[in-house]
């Protein structure tokens, strides 16, 4: 595949108004999110709750994309229509989840580093085999007394480039994922700066393993306090932060960045993103690849009455991707 169709593909995924629902959950961890809503975490109730978002009425008008887990993206609807057909039928693009997860990086207790380069080539080609468009790679990086290191952010930095030029190999978009955790008691600033030097140093391995940024799109984490940090940054002080913290390190070639939710409320997902555009014109799209964010209210509903509720969750995934829609191109306004 040409750079010209993997800068097409990324385009559409951040067209304006457009962003991504992230419902590529491991079998782990849905069974956490199911488990709390007292729900059995069998392959069936996987496939069954994945179908009722993807077919969720109206959902291409906002979602260019959804990103899926390896099961998924071999399921079915009931009635036996691949879900990757729904999908490219209401005009959203397959994405799949192709690393392993962090596991413990040795010699630094309490980091993390994220697997799956291993025989990735031959699973990103049967990915597109199976109509994959683009990817997703997620490394962990948290923030701690002495952490992160550079090893653990470089160590990070060098796998998430790795995937990225397999990936465009493959003729898929990679979007590369260095998450800062929202967990701890750090400010802003620390955030700030983790998220700075993070950004440099995965901007510096893309460039040194000929990654092509133009068929790239980044899922960043906003800079924001930490979730026990007594002095919460407003809405505004995050938007600005992050925004800056993106023009000090991000490429203004990059086709587009999309946000994480990582534990913000739905609101303060939306407000944020919403609050980033309103500051724009920025070098790039700002959109969302929320997962939480976009699901939390629908499981919810669904985990209740699979059958009755089906439509109202459908609804609610309607209305989050509507109202961060219009975040996405800084016109959301709060619900009176
Ligand atoms: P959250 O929006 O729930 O953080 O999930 C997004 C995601 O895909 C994390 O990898």
């Amino acid at each position: 595949m040409s750079i010209e169709q993997l800068e097409s593909i990324a385009q559409a995924m951040v067209a304006p108004g457009k962003g991504i629902i992230a419902i590529d959950e491991s079998n782990s961890t849905i069974k956490k999110r199911f488990d709390a809503l007292g729900v059995d975490c069998t392959e069936e109730n996987r496939r069954a709750y994945r179908e009722m978002l993807l077919t969720t009425p109206g959902l291409g008008e906002h979602i260019s994309g959804a990103i899926l887990y390896d099961e998924t993206i071999r399921q079915s609807t009931r009635a036996g229509v691949p879900f990757t057909k729904v999908m490219l039928d209401a005009g959203i693009l397959p994405g799949i989840k192709v690393d392993k997860g962090p596991q413990p990086l040795a010699g630094f207790p309490g980091e993390v580093v994220t697997e799956g380069l291993d025989g990735l080539r031959e699973r990103l080609n049967e990915y597109a085999r199976l109509g994959a468009k683009f990817a997703k790679w997620r490394a962990v990086i948290n923030i701690g007394e002495d952490a992160p290191s550079g090893t653990c952010i470089e160590a990070n930095c060098h796998a998430l480039a790795r995937y990225a030029a397999l990936c465009q190999e493959a003729g898929i978009v990679p979007m590369v994922e260095p998450e800062i955790l929202m967990d701890g008691d750090h400010d802003l600033e620390a955030c700030y700066d983790v998220t700075e030097v993070t950004l440099r140093s995965l901007f510096g391995s893309l460039y040194e393993q000929n990654v092509m940024l133009e068929g790239t799109i980044l899922k960043a984490s906003m800079v924001i306090s930490g979730k026990t940090c007594v002095d919460q940054a407003s809405t505004d002080e995050v938007a600005e932060a992050t925004v800056r913290c993106l023009k000090a390190a991000v490429p203004a070639l990059l086709p587009g960045i999309v946000f994480l939710s990582g534990g913000q409320s739905d609101e303060q997902a939306t407000a944020h993103l919403n609050a980033m555009n309103q500051m724009g014109p920025h070098p790039w799209p700002l959109s969302f690849s929320y997962g939480r964010a976009m699901q939390q209210a629908a499981l919810k509903l669904w985990a209740k009455d699979m059958q009755a509720n089906f439509a109202a969750a459908q609804k609610t995934v309607a209305q989050r991707a509507k109202e961060n829609g219009l975040a996405a191109l800084g016109q959301w306004k709060k619900a009176a």
